[in-house]
């Protein structure tokens, strides 16, 4: 497996390896690596000729007040869970290599990345559209691959790439979960065991909004109330929306649709944790 800091060397090396119509696949992470990761890695070994997995933790994506100091790295640990899944070259750029001759254009799209997260998270999507931009132009792959667990990221990742006209056919993957449900992420490790057992719920209001879809009886928005009245009663969790959207716009539903989703983002101690189910109604 080789493994990269410098974008030009990543380039000469994805140049050598797109010979006869073989398949480049990129996962782009932040690193602290967990199973739901090594899903995407699978994902694009299966599917892919040449793997990439990039690996930043891309300071333009965390807000003034969020976690980019203590966000967590495990880099040695990381490489080998890359190693183990086969994938081919791993790409750690430092940030001066990334942002550093002082850049000035970001990638923003206007409306999609100002809804839910965007409105708890202000410039927090630019920063996601602008490196993975980046990335897409570093390594320009075939196929990217991306998680169901930041259901609105992919989304924006795919308006991205359908309004600049990129050529990369993006993949999204299911969400991996904790035998108790809670949706994997780099984030519980900072879950202390209180919170743990509190972050359950986010899980739970997901199930209740399945099963009331389930049932046929309910409106979207009563659905939603339903959840929020949930999670209102867990000491230590303080949600920041649960909702019922339109699974293309994020908008309110205005008929009963076939097809929506379920978007909880909630804070469970310090610790912010989002998560969302696709609903079946029909
Ligand atoms: P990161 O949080 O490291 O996640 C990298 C990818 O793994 C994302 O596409 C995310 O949705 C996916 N992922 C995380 N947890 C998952 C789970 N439990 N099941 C399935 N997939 C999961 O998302 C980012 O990094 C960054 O914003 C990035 C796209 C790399 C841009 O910096």
């Amino acid at each position: 497996m080789q493994v990269e800091a410098l974008p030009s060397s990543v380039r000469s090396a994805v140049q050598s390896h797109r010979y006869g119509g073989r398949r480049i696949g990129l996962v782009p992470t932040m690193g602290a690596l967990h199973v739901g990761h090594v899903s995407l890695m699978d994902a694009a070994r299966r599917e892919c000729d040449f793997v990439i997995v990039s690996i930043f933790v891309n300071p333009l994506q965390f807000g003034p007040n969020e976690d980019f100091e203590c966000y967590p790295r495990t880099l040695e640990r990381d490489l080998q869970k890359c190693e183990n899944a086969g994938v081919d070259l791993v790409f750690t750029p430092a940030t001066s290599q990334m942002y550093g001759s002082g850049a000035e254009s970001i990638v923003s799209l206007t409306s999609l990345t100002r809804k839910l997260e965007g409105r708890h998270r202000p410039d927090h999507f630019d920063g996601v559209t602008t490196v993975v931009a980046k990335l897409f132009n570093i390594t320009v792959p075939d196929k990217a691959y991306f998680g169901q667990k930041d259901y609105q990221q992919q989304l924006i990742i795919r308006r991205m790439v359908s309004d600049l006209d990129w050529g990369v056919e993006i993949v999204t993957c299911p969400i991996v979960r904790e035998d108790d449900g809670l949706a994997m992420s780099s984030r519980n490790r900072h879950l202390s065991p209180a919170d743990r057992a509190s972050s359950q719920i986010l899980f739970r209001a997901l199930s209740l909004a399945q099963n009331l879809t389930q049932a046929g009886s309910e409106s979207p928005d009563a659905i939603a109330d339903r959840m929020q009245q949930l999670m209102a009663g867990v000491q230590g969790v303080e949600p920041d929306y649960a909702v019922v959207v339109d699974c293309d716009t994020l908008e309110p539903l205005v008929e009963q649709p076939e097809r929506a989703v379920a978007l909880i983002a909630a804070r469970v101690g310090k610790t912010r944790l989002i998560d969302n189910q696709i609903l079946r109604f029909r």
